[in-house]
């Protein structure tokens, strides 16, 4: 029986990847996105529909959820790949920028993992697939709010994998360090006051190194083939970190003070 994977965000890089890869891989595809009218070209594949599912509205994660069981019967993994980046200092960032931010990266995907839970433990299986970040096991300036949602959605997933194990749920993190996708262009957000500008000169730095960092690295289809090796290695593995440029392995390996001159030197140059 062909399976089926649900995808949220799939309407640009990352998500739309994996939708693409899974559906070469023979699978059903469910991708969603805000607006689904705008994104013909993925609707045209065979065995890829789209369905409009905004993380923020639950409502629409419901309907959406209920058109995906009626159309394919079934969901096999679902893949909480939506969100952005809020970056600048924290002092900067206004209540709607924060909260915007964390119903986005955080509270989305646990209502997309509210929805799909009772499924995969009626059907005593299923994936679930939570995109963190780098970000979310090592923090660097200006990234306060997006690290913050990125830890959150380690923890929740880490703690949640042992609870759902039980009922033959797999929970999945991965973990890409810079992939060159809209993060870098028309989804980043920038946390700025026209007041504060102590921060600017720094910030700017940060910014341009980021931007540049980002188009230079890989595209988003090396996270596809990690997250389509998590849903099918059967293994109980947490954790799938993507181009990571050995930030984690020096972060196990060096003292504390040694590792945070290191980020320093190079995130903030200004
Ligand atoms: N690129 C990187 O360097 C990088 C590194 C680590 C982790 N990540 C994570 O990877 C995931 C995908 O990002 P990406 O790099 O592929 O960037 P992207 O190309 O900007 O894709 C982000 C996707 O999220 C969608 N989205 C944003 N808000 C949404 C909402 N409220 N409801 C539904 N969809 C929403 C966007 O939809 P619209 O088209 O409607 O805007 C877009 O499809 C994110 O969780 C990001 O934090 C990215």
């Amino acid at each position: 029986m062909e399976k089926v994977i649900l995808i949220t965000g799939a309407s640009s890089g990352i998500g739309k990847e994996t939708a693409k890869l899974f559906q070469a891989k023979n699978w059903k595809v469910a991708a969603t996105m805000r607006k689904p009218e705008e994104h013909a070209d993925l609707s045209r594949i065979a065995d890829v529909e789209c369905f409009r599912l905004d993380v923020t509205d639950v409502d629409s994660i419901r309907s959406a959820f209920a058109e995906v069981l009626e159309k394919f019967g079934r969901v096999d993994a679902v893949v909480n790949n939506a969100g952005y980046g809020l970056l600048g200092p924290f002092e900067a960032a206004s209540d709607e920028q924060i909260e915007r931010q964390f119903q986005t990266n955080l509270f989305g995907l646990m209502n997309v993992c509210r929805e799909v839970i009772p499924h995969f433990r009626e059907q005593k299986r299923g994936t679930i697939v939570n995109i963190s970040s780098l970000s979310g096991r090592s923090a660097i300036p200006f990234s306060s709010l997006y690290s913050a949602t990125k830890y959150a959605v380690e923890g929740f997933s880490e703690s949640m994998s042992y609870e759902l194990e039980k009922f033959g749920i797999r929970v999945k993190l991965i973990e890409p360090g810079p992939i060159n996708t809209e993060f870098y262009g028309r989804s980043e957000e920038i946390a700025r006051k026209k007041d504060l500008t102590v921060y600017d000169e720094r910030l700017d730095a940060f910014l341009a190194f980021m931007r540049k960092g980002g188009k230079a690295a890989p595209d988003g289809s090396i996270v596809a083939e990690v997250i389509y090796n998590a849903v099918t290695d059967g293994s109980k593995r947490l954790r799938y970190p993507v181009n990571t440029k050995g930030v984690l392995f020096l972060r196990s390996v060096l003292p504390e003070a040694v590792f945070r001159g290191l980020v320093k030197k190079i995130f903030l140059r200004g």
